[in-house]
């Protein structure tokens, strides 16, 4: 079978007309920027790059030495290139605008540059999650704001999985496409094009420690969903739970599944527990572009009004049939107008 890479996939999208040359430039760099993330984590102890970084991000959470590396290889990649606005990502509190001796694009870039942190020491996978919209006509300045638009305004989104393989996987509106990093040359290859996730399941993933915390649909579900042949689902489910969201997706997108972090009483008060800019859109997109169905339990992730940069959400998605029960059960709990 004759491979192609992915700049050879992105040129072919862009004759198709399904992308412009600054969007593939900015795929491209991106992609550049994850193979020198994926060498750092591989090297591990040899690299000195294990463990803590004494530093805390915006969210307060303790920040590995690699998430810091993570975030510094990916803003450098891509301050000269001159197809982005500004930067914005996990560990910064506010966007970073392209310094001024670089030109400037029309693109702004969120990322999350090393998702699932805590599988680092332990050498379990991790990845890098970004999305990308555009940049409002005519602005001098970009500024917090600028980054709020829904999910359905993203033009691409995509992770990295640093695993057994370092993986990408890609969308820009026309379907979710996997490419394998062949470490020999140095290229992503496409290893599956237009990924479909079954609309039916018995696979979930969640962190069951939490059930006391839960509200009330999502106990009734997990419940439901434990009785297995015996309970009104009548079949038996497994559960898995990696602790790195990007792994959990990508085992959905590759047999199907449903992920789930729900609002419970300990991140309530947040707001749930994952991004919704550089965690929960892109991952939407990628889902719903792969058939599947991705929402807060209420309604459409990508159809949020986001509210703040680092705003946290629920996250149910996977496959559309379980997603679509789970989120019934959130509505019908609704209390009365
Ligand atoms: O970014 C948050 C994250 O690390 C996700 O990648 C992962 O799915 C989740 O948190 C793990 O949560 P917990 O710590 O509850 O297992």
């Amino acid at each position: 079978m004759k491979s192609i890479s992915l700049i050879q996939f992105l040129i072919e999208a862009r004759r198709n007309g399904q992308l412009n040359a600054e969007l593939s430039l900015l795929i491209e760099v991106v992609a550049r920027a994850c193979k020198r993330i994926a060498v750092a984590t591989g090297k591990g102890a040899l690299g000195d790059v294990l463990g803590g970084a004494g530093t805390d991000n915006v969210q307060g959470e303790h920040q590995k030495k690699l998430d810091v590396i993570s975030n510094e290889i990916l803003l450098e990649a891509n301050a000269w290139g001159g197809h982005l606005a500004a930067c914005a990502s996990e560990e910064m509190e506010d966007p970073q605008p392209i310094p001024d001796a670089y030109p400037k694009g029309n693109h702004l870039l969120l990322f999350d540059p090393l998702d699932g942190s805590s599988n680092i020491d332990i050498n379990v996978s991790v990845g890098t999650i970004f999305s990308v919209l555009r940049c409002p006509d005519d602005i001098q300045q970009v500024e917090t704001h600028h980054f709020l638009q829904p999910g359905v305004e993203q033009l691409a989104a995509g992770y990295v999985l640093y695993g057994p393989r370092t993986l990408l996987v890609l969308t820009f509106g026309h379907g979710t496409h996997e490419f394998t990093l062949d470490r020999e040359i140095g290229s992503f290859i496409l290893t599956r094009r237009d990924i479909r996730i079954p609309a039916e399941t018995a696979e979930f993933a969640i962190n069951m420690s939490n059930q006391r915390h839960w509200q009330a649909p999502m106990k009734r579900y997990i419940d439901e969903v434990l009785e297995g042949v015996e309970g009104p689902r009548g079949k038996d489910f497994n559960m898995r739970w990696v602790a790195a969201m990007v792994a959990d997706v990508h085992r959905i997108l590759t047999r199907g599944g449903v992920f789930y972090y729900p609002l419970d009483a300990k991140n309530q008060a947040q707001g749930g527990k994952l991004r919704l800019l550089y965690e929960a859109n892109p991952m939407a997109f990628l889902v719903e572009q792969a058939g599947g169905a991705a929402t807060d339990g209420h309604q459409r992730i990508m159809e949020l009004q986001p509210t703040g940069l680092h705003q946290r959400v629920p996250v149910f998605l996977g496959s559309r049939d379980e997603i679509e029960l789970v989120t019934r059960y959130h509505q019908q709990d609704l209390p009365a107008a």
